[in-house]
């Protein structure tokens, strides 16, 4: 018998944990980012950075996402990390890192590492710890082992790095393949990998095998959960579906790639397939990532459906806030024809721009309305991006010892729990049968413009009363709309800032 912990954690910086005792895993329960928190970050950079507008946006499309707390070090230091399955490495800021040393309080809000108030820190590489995130951000200084804490489940000798040079407020958790730890790509050695987070519960008995369950529940729920060691059969709906994970081409096994072999729009009015030149599409399941990012010929064809349109001055895809009330919904389909598909409803897929008052549309088919991002973005190479936008709609299991993804429809706001922990090392994923036929992927070599029989459907709001898209044709070009000159009024974050675009 091993030890198990479910430990609930109330608001993030509240600091309420309970933990209770059973078998062979460990449950940590994340929260979306504390809004106020970003805000602040927000504000920050909006202060620093030249082109404010970017800024936000990037910011959001990198890193949004969920947090969880923990407690590091002798005594036990609290800090709330985002919680990454996109890399590998356990990361905190150090206290006295430039970026939690700016004006006020507001530098590193969501907790720091001091190193010199833990007696059982120690370095073991210095200067080795070097991160660099896609948005280009960064995190550098030394690698050192030290207690980690998940309620009262504690990791003893834990590998992490101490973050001296950062231009990140906060730590995260990488729970991805340790191949993909920063020490390798530092060292250019695979003698490097050190055991990280999920593999050091197995060598500590707290979990039988590498593996956990994801699971982001709702946009308007704050809260989820990920699950180590184990799956929750309540968390989910219908069957759930293994399908392989993909090797680079060196044949490693790095990062949580699958193949997006189908997408489906669905509305009251009709149904339509979407298509692409990079079906089968390898996309990677990103929970760091708050958007999704599809090849831009299938993203292109999404937008048409829903009437969001590229704008060139935020780089982004928007569309009215209001479409979230929208009937209609994507359907992602996984591992060839016979594969697990997952539908995701507009309700998770209309994103606020800011935290502030919402930019409007001041002129155009939209005008007076709320300005929004679409959960589905534009990419341009492989591999593509899943981020939250469709991770939440998905109950996720990632086992990393036979390098497969367990996948079902989430079961929303679920407030019961059946945890069935994995028994062995390298046990197949609990409850769940295998994809059939997965290598034969639908493979669709030209892009055919789809007929749009779903769109009309997508501009009915919920109620089926009023239209969403008064006056729209169901089907019309993203030309159409810029030459009537879409402007945009940001009011970003109630800082009274007023740009027009
Ligand atoms: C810890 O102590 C060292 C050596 O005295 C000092 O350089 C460093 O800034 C201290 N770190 C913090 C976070 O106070
Ligand atoms: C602590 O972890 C490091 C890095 O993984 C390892 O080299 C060392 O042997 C471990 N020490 C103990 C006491 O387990
Ligand atoms: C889940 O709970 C949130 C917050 O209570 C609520 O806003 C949302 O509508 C619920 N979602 C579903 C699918 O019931
Ligand atoms: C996304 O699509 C827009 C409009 O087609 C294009 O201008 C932009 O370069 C694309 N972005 C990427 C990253 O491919």
């Amino acid at each position: 018998m091993r030890g198990y912990a479910a430990v609930a954690f109330g608001a993030i910086l509240a600091g309420a944990v309970h933990a209770s005792a059973g078998n062979g895993v460990v449950q940590w329960d994340i929260r979306r980012t504390q809004r106020q928190e970003e805000l602040q970050r927000l504000n920050r950079r909006l202060r620093k950075r030249a082109n404010p507008v970017l800024e936000v946006i990037t910011n959001e499309k990198i890193r949004g996402g969920y947090f969880a707390t923990c407690k590091i070090g002798t005594p036990g230091q609290d800090l709330t990390l985002q919680l990454d399955t996109g890399s590998s490495d356990i990361w905190v800021p150090d206290s006295a890192a430039q970026v939690c040393r700016e004006i006020g309080t507001e530098g590193c809000a969501l907790g720091t590492f001091n190193p010199n108030r833990s007696s059982s820190f120690e370095v073991i590489g210095e200067g080795q710890f070097d991160i660099e995130y896609v948005d280009g951000s960064s995190s550098k200084g030394d690698y050192f082992t030290d207690v980690f804490q998940i309620g009262d489940i504690s990791v003893q000798n834990m590998t992490m790095g101490l973050g001296l040079h950062t231009d990140i407020a906060y730590g995260l958790v990488g729970v991805g393949y340790a191949i993909n730890e920063a020490i390798v790509a530092t060292t250019q050695s695979r003698d490097s990998v050190y055991p990280n987070l999920p593999v050091q519960m197995v060598d500590q008995g707290l979990i039988n095998t590498v593996a956990y369950s994801l699971w982001l529940n709702d946009l308007d729920a704050s809260s989820g959960s990920i699950l180590f060691g184990g799956i929750d059969t309540e968390k989910y709906q219908g069957e759930l579906t293994r399908i392989d994970i993909y090797p680079t081409s060196q044949g490693d096994f790095s990062s949580f790639v699958v193949a997006l072999t189908s997408l489906e729009a669905r509305s009251p009015s009709g149904q339509d397939t979407l298509t692409s030149q990079e079906f089968p599409i390898p996309v990677v399941l990103d929970s760091g990532t708050t958007l999704s990012y599809l090849p831009t010929d299938l993203a292109t064809q999404a937008w048409k459906e829903v009437g969001a349109f590229y704008l060139p001055e935020v780089g982004a895809a928007v569309l009215p806030c209001d479409m979230e009330n929208s009937k209609g919904s994507f359907s992602f389909g996984f591992a060839g024809p016979d594969g697990p598909r997952i539908t995701v409803g507009m309700d998770e897929l209309v994103l606020d721009m800011t935290d502030g008052q919402a930019p409007q549309f001041l002129s155009g088919p939209y005008k007076g309305r709320d300005v929004c991002q679409f959960g589905i973005q534009n990419f341009t190479s492989a591999p593509f991006l899943l981020g939250d936008t469709f991770l939440r709609s998905a109950y996720v299991v990632y086992d990393l010892v036979n390098n497969q993804i367990g996948i079902a429809a989430t079961d929303f706001n679920s407030t019961d729990s059946n945890i069935v922990p994995f028994p062995s090392m390298g046990a197949p994923i609990p409850s769940a049968t295998v994809a059939a036929n997965q290598r034969e992927v639908t493979r669709v070599p030209t892009v055919t413009e789809p007929a749009y029989s779903a769109s009309q459907g997508f501009m009915e709001s919920a109620s089926g009363e009023e239209s969403l898209a008064p006056g729209m044709p169901a089907a019309w070009g993203m030309g159409q709309l810029l030459v009537v000159g879409v402007t945009m009024a940001l009011t970003a974050l109630g800082s009274g800032l007023f740009f027009v675009l």
